[in-house]
């Protein structure tokens, strides 16, 4: 055997294991994806969940150095998706037999907003009485406000660490109490206390991201026993301040393959979590997702947010090229979900094994 397949072999792995597991290129590279799509198949099996996404909201209260739909960038034209329509895009979900739903919005902490998330949460669990799940991704809220939320039905919510070394967090935010690394890690411990699926995830590819914080990244959702992770490669927005260090990325191609490392990595050692294949590995290749389903991850996230709206969630360059999730396209999807080995479960939530293993646990 070699030093590489022992090292997949291993049933703890420590941060030069990591490390060397993301170092991975030709042949070994081939071989770490292939062992996470194995673990994958005898954890959780070869079932795949999807889940729609509606993009509630690109009206955000923060700055975030990265996000072309932060509060100050004047050239977004900001829109609300109306109720009507999200309980539309359920009805969707629930006819299609997506067993889940992912709302995501810009973080706002209003009481109009709070109260409006409320509100939709209960109508949607009306829908084929309490059929479908829900996932939130609203950014940081209090405790007051996720224990409203949980009452009325949601019961995952995702919220990226986007980098769990202070340092680079802390380059990538403006430096004010609005966006504190410390605050991030509190919000994520209160989702775990309130009861939520909880799960996080991390950009790829940064400027001044190492394969060491990618490592650390990996290590902090290990410690932090997450739920579910949405990951993906970094794209530069040429209206958002990270721009002027674009000189400093790897090429397009080598985020994406970093992408599916990190995602065959955190399969490895977190063996039945849920990880998400995400739209920004589809902005880089049209075939990103399902690849992603190839290095390990198990949930797909076809948007179902009103067409209309498509061009102005635009978190970073190049997704307004995202096509339509049509039945024809989603036709072609599911065929190349099973080429890849795997199959879409429909009619059930499909909530992480991991959830359940963690709270007999404690
Ligand atoms: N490239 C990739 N991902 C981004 N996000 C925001 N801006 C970008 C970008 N330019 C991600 C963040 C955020 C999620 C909603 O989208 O990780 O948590
Ligand atoms: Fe707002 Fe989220 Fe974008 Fe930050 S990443 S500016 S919180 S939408």
């Amino acid at each position: 055997m070699t030093p590489f397949k022992s090292l997949l072999e291993k049933k703890v792995f420590n941060r030069n294991h990591i490390i060397e597991m993301l170092s991975a290129t030709g042949e070994n590279y081939e071989l770490l994806l292939k062992k996470a799509y194995e673990v994958k198949q005898q954890y959780i099996g070869n079932k795949v969940y999807f889940r729609g996404l509606v993009e509630l909201s690109n009206i955000c209260s923060k700055n975030c150095y990265y996000c072309g739909i932060r509060h100050d960038n004047k050239k977004v034209k900001r829109y609300a998706v109306t109720d009507d329509e999200v309980i539309e895009c359920a009805r969707y979900a629930h006819n299609r037999q997506w067993g889940s739903l992912v709302l995501q919005s810009g973080e706002l902490n209003t009481p109009a907003f709070t109260n409006r998330i409320e509100k939709l949460l209960r109508e949607i669990k009306k829908i084929g009485n309490g059929a479908l799940g829900v996932t939130l991704s609203c950014g940081e809220q209090t405790e007051e406000v996720f224990r409203r939320w949980f009452e009325a039905g949601v019961h995952r919510y995702l919220l990226r660490i986007e980098s769990a070394t202070p340092e680079l967090y802390a380059n990538i935010h403006p430096n004010d109490a609005n966006h504190s690394y410390q605050n991030r890690i509190d919000t994520l411990k209160l989702l775990q206390k309130c009861g939520y699926q909880t799960g996080t995830g991390v950009m790829i590819g940064l400027p001044f991201q190492t394969i060491e914080h990618l490592a650390d990244d990996l290590i902090f959702m290990r410690d932090f026993d997450i739920d579910m992770c949405g990951m993906g490669p970094y794209i530069e927005h040429e209206d958002t301040p990270l721009y002027a260090h674009r000189d400093k990325l790897p090429s397009l191609q080598q985020r994406l393959q970093l992408s599916f490392k990190m995602i065959a990595c955190l399969r490895i050692i977190m063996k039945d979590i849920n990880i998400a294949s995400t739209t920004a590995l589809q902005t880089i290749d049209p075939k990103g997702r399902e690849n992603g389903l190839k290095a390990g991850s198990n949930i797909i996230m076809p948007n179902i947010t009103p067409v209309k709206y498509h061009d102005n969630y635009n978190l970073y360059k190049g997704k307004p090229a995202i096509p339509e999730e049509t039945d024809e396209y989603l036709k072609g999807l599911e065929k190349q979900i099973n080429d890849a080995g795997d199959e879409i479960a429909y009619g059930v939530w499909g909530d992480p094994l991991h959830f359940f293993a963690r709270k007999n646990n404690t």
